[in-house]
């Protein structure tokens, strides 16, 4: 009975397959396979696409973790062999080179913090090279810079060519840096160089920097010279008789700009291989500059500056409206910007 009723079903398939319109069919069969096709193709390129994902962001993750204390994952992404145009490496060669950079504000201590850096032997710190505005043009202008000062073609009288084991340049978040933060971060990434915050933690003594600074680019009390930073005692003392006023109506709503612009570039920059210091810290505390040696991978050595600090002592008599301005950060978070010594 089984069997009868399967050699029938087995007929009729036979008998009426033919019987079915066989365009029709072949039609259907044909819609059949190109919507499947179009269907597989769309989800093949969507699990490549996120493995593709997943694969940026887990060579993100281990290329470039948070590195707050300098400690050493894969050392590999950042080890260099450069090959100048403008010299030979000579038997340097061999030896790796670290990328690095220094982000930081204006008056926040980074000049004098590159000067203690570049008086390692191994040490090329270019300076401030995005000061200059047309090589912060457009990104291709920064890319441009980048793989000069990396190749070690940057000459300053700061390059140490041959035997150079780490090279960098200082570079202002507000030089271009925050505006075209993706791309530089992809940069930083993908050629290994690594960040080192610098940042000052007493806004309020930034501000009094910032605009005595300001002011003497017009008044150049140093013999007719605007002079940034100085060298010796007489001069910074000569530069710190100007006091200036703060505008107290706006002090706190500028503070707590500063504080948001140094988040937001610590927050863009954060897939970097990145260490934060702080000017009272090293300036506290010189073993500091020793972690710094570590996170570029530097031999040990002792550093040195010849920069002399300009507002030295208490504030209070570096500020012109020094009871308004106490006034104003009384009770707040900011208070004890009054009082701390650097
Ligand atoms: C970028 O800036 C450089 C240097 O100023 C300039 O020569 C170049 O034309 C600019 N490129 C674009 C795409 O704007
Ligand atoms: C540092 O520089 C010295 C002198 O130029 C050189 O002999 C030494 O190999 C360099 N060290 C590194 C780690 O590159
Ligand atoms: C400024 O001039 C005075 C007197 O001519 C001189 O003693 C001093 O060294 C000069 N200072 C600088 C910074 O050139
Ligand atoms: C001080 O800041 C306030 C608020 O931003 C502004 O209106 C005022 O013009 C400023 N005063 C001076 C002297 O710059
Ligand atoms: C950076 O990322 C880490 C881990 O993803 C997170 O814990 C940290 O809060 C982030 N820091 C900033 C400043 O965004
Ligand atoms: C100075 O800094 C070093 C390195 O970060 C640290 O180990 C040491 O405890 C610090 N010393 C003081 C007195 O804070």
């Amino acid at each position: 009975m089984a069997e009868y009723i399967c050699l029938i079903n087995q007929d009729a398939i036979i008998i009426k397959s033919p019987k079915k319109s066989p365009l029709l069919l072949r039609t259907i069969v044909l819609i059949f396979a190109m919507v499947c096709g179009v269907y597989i193709c769309s989800i093949c390129l969507k699990q490549i696409n996120i493995q593709n994902n997943i694969n940026f962001q887990t060579i993100q993750f281990i290329e470039g973790p948070h590195h707050d204390n300098g400690i050493k994952l894969l050392e590999n992404p950042y080890r260099h062999f450069p090959n100048p145009k403008t010299f030979s490496r000579g038997e340097c060669a061999r030896n790796p080179v670290k990328f690095f950079t220094i982000l930081s504000m204006q008056r926040s201590g980074s000049g004098w913090f590159e000067s203690l850096l570049n008086s390692h032997i191994n040490v090329s710190s270019n300076g401030e090279i995005f000061s200059r505005w047309y090589r912060r043009e457009n990104i291709s202008s920064i890319v441009q810079t980048l793989d000069k000062v990396y190749n070690l073609d940057w000459l300053s009288s700061a390059s140490k060519n041959q035997c150079s084991a780490a090279v960098g340049f200082k570079w202002m978040l507000n030089q271009g840096l925050i505006e075209h933060h993706k791309e530089i971060v992809e940069y930083f990434n993908r050629r290994g160089v690594s960040a080192i915050f610098l940042f000052r933690r007493n806004l309020l003594r930034r501000m009094v920097s910032d605009l005595a600074n300001s002011y003497d680019r017009y008044a150049k009390l140093l013999n007719g010279t605007h002079k940034a930073h100085v060298h010796s005692v007489e001069e910074a003392e000569k530069l710190s008789t100007y006091k200036p006023t703060i505008n107290s109506t706006s002090l706190i709503a500028d503070i707590e700009k500063m504080e948001l612009t140094a988040a937001n570039a610590l927050a863009y920059f954060n897939s970097t291989r990145h260490m934060i210091v702080y000017y009272e810290d090293v300036m506290t505390n010189h073993t500091k500059l020793q972690d710094v040696l570590d996170f570029l991978g530097l031999p040990q050595m002792e550093l040195k500056s010849r920069q002399v600090k300009i507002h030295k002592g208490s504030l209070a008599d570096h500020i012109k409206n020094w009871d308004d301005v106490k006034r104003t950060l009384k009770g707040t978070a900011y208070e004890h910007f009054l009082y701390s010594d650097y």
